[in-house]
């Protein structure tokens, strides 16, 4: 067992790259706080991962698409007094035009990938800058860089949570605490593998442009070592991919390959 690094709060932990956060910070020592919908798969884990680390792993069922759980978050966070870190990864894509997916399930992507980890991040932070010490890692998307028909909202609320981590890191990395907004590319999770996300095309992707969870995980952890680097982009072709597509000179006929592409 290695010595506890205090309590990790990850959101979204029942699946894909939540729950190998779980994994990965269970191994490094810290003690778990799981948050989703599902609570037996919250719940299975939390007792593997006791069981393989001798760490503590508590689990809190919440729907942060509604306001009543993320009071229940916020209120468990205060209760707990030593969130150490704050992973704000629980997200979800509804692929179509703005206009033509329900509205209700655009609203809850802006609850939850806006609403919720602003909320989190204003209840967590006090206690970490106050202990000057302590991290939050915003699960971005390399949707934030690139503009895509048929994904405004998804990407639109990702490019919040960067600005968001690039404004706090400024704010708060003088007080011992490191913001993070990771934009991972395409990553091998349940959320790739629904159908609408297959009717989007992303099956026809080359395997080159695919990443594992533990890949990426490993990617947005190792840079919480490296102070300076708010905004991380886990595996090279993706590095060399936004590189070319957010390069101002670039910006126009990456829009036309994309709309070439997506029709
Ligand atoms: N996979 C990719 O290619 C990719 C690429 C870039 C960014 N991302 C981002 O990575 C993050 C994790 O996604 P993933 O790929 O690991 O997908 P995933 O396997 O589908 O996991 C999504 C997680 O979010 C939770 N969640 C969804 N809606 C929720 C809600 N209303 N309240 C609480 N929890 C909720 C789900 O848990 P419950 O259903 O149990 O609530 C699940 O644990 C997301 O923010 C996603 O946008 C993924």
């Amino acid at each position: 067992m290695t010595a506890s690094h205090g309590t990790a709060l990850i959101t979204g932990a029942s699946s894909g790259i939540g729950a190998e956060f779980a994994r990965q910070l269970a191994a490094q020592g810290y003690d778990l706080l799981l948050v989703a919908r599902r609570e037996e798969r919250l719940r299975a884990l939390a007792a593997e991962l006791q069981a393989q680390h001798g760490i503590q792993a508590e689990t809190l069922a919440a729907d942060l698409s509604a306001d009543a759980d993320i009071t229940r978050v916020e209120q468990r966070i205060a209760a707990h007094g030593n969130i150490t870190l704050l992973v704000n990864n629980a997200g979800f894509n509804v692929p179509g035009p703005l206009t033509k997916i329900p509205f209700e399930r655009a609203l809850e992507m802006v609850q939850l990938h806006v609403v919720a980890t602003m909320r989190l991040t204003r209840a967590a932070l006090p206690g970490m800058t106050a202990r000057r010490s302590g991290a939050i890692i915003n699960v971005s998307s390399g949707a934030a860089l690139v503009p895509l028909p048929g994904s405004a909202t998804y990407n639109a609320t990702k490019a919040y949570l960067n600005m968001l981590s690039e404004c706090l890191s400024l704010e708060v990395g003088h007080k011992g605490v490191v913001v993070q907004a990771l934009c991972p590319g395409f990553t091998h999770t349940e959320l790739t593998e629904t159908q609408g996300m297959k009717e989007a095309g992303l099956d026809r992707l080359p395997r080159w442009m695919w990443q594992t969870s533990d890949a990426v995980v490993a990617a947005s952890l190792r840079a919480l070592r490296q102070p300076g680097r708010p905004v991380v982009v886990p595996g090279l072709h993706n590095r060399i991919m936004f590189a070319i597509a957010t390069f101002p000179l670039m910006r126009g006929p990456v829009r036309q390959l994309v709309r070439r592409m997506m029709r």
